[in-house]
């Protein structure tokens, strides 16, 4: 039988599908369409120190082969999260799941660390330093090495849990601010963020986004995550958790041997709900025809 197992910071995982922040909610909307404790994993929505409504709309664009967002970490803050939403998950997941954390401050990535640091359910915490959609916060942190690693080393002190800090491909250098996070703590690295685009209304003249600007995500971006993976893989000896554009278990794959240990599906889950059980269903057939026993085998061997 095909082993799909894959273990990121001693955590054993039953395949490396995991849906990505923010396109997966809080899982509530999707458990209905299947049994969710067949992920690996699942990685929640952004959570901040406060609930956020968000930028204002229109804040979805669609593209070839993609869509834009602006969301803006829309999110009803860390203690709801703790107090209602993981409640709610501990009821239809029973797995670790991976917590998504943002901040417009070292001192909320802090804050929220500590809150999830004694939460059971929690296996990793991700730390979001590449929201392209706000204006303080989010990638500005991710686009300096220094405050990369600043923002890595308070996290690390607030937390005895494995952290995973996502990274922006909006950068001229991934590679600088993924050594960064690693001297800095860091036990793994999520990447990538979405790629700043933007879409003209013709008609009206105007952006399409009221943020005017946003992140492009979906399968015209996987060879640019592939690539980041690549890249990240040879200057870094920690996990890292490949993902951008994966829409198939042949893409979950081609992402290992770039060298993820674990591979996030996002903006695939909005066109198809079923797309993570597809690609999990379909990952033993490849693994056959390819003539792979263990997955964890291929990670990195390009
Ligand atoms: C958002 O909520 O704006 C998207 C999150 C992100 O791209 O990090």
């Amino acid at each position: 039988m095909a082993d799909m197992s894959v273990v990121l910071s001693g955590i054993k995982l039953e395949n490396p599908v995991i849906p990505a922040s923010g396109c997966f909610g809080y899982g509530a909307e999707f458990k209905d369409f299947y049994d969710l404790n067949i992920l690996g994993s699942f990685s929640f929505k952004g959570t901040t120190k406060e609930p956020r409504f968000g930028n204002p709309t229109p804040r979805v664009a669609e593209c070839t082969g993609g869509i834009l967002n602006s969301i803006g970490l829309q999110n009803p803050g860390i203690e709801a999260v703790i107090n209602e939403e993981l409640p709610r998950i501990a009821a239809f997941f029973k797995k670790p799941v991976i917590a998504n954390i943002g901040g417009f401050s070292v001192d909320e990535f802090v804050y929220c660390a500590e809150r999830l640091d004694g939460v059971e359910q929690v296996g990793i915490i991700e730390v979001n330093i590449s929201c392209p959609n706000l204006h303080k916060g989010g990638v500005n942190f991710g686009s300096d090495p220094k405050a990369a690693a600043e923002v890595t080393a308070a996290v690390r002190k607030a937390t005895g849990k494995p952290i995973y800090i996502k990274l922006s491909p909006n950068v001229t250098s991934i590679t600088e601010i993924a050594k960064a996070c690693e001297d800095a703590g860091a036990d793994g690295l999520s990447l990538i963020n979405t790629l700043l685009g933007m879409r003209i209304d013709i008609k009206s003249r105007k952006p399409l986004l009221a943020n005017k600007m946003g992140g492009l995500s979906g399968r015209a971006i996987f060879p640019v995550a592939l690539r980041m993976v690549y890249e990240v893989r040879k200057a870094v000896k920690i996990p890292i958790i490949g993902m951008g554009g994966v829409a198939s278990a042949e893409d979950v794959i081609e992402m290992m041997m770039a060298g993820a240990s674990a591979v996030q599906i996002g903006a695939e889950n909005l066109r198809n709900p079923f797309a993570c059980k597809e690609i999990i269903e379909d990952l033993p057939r490849v693994m056959a025809e390819l003539g792979i026993e263990r997955l964890r085998d291929i990670i990195g061997v390009a």
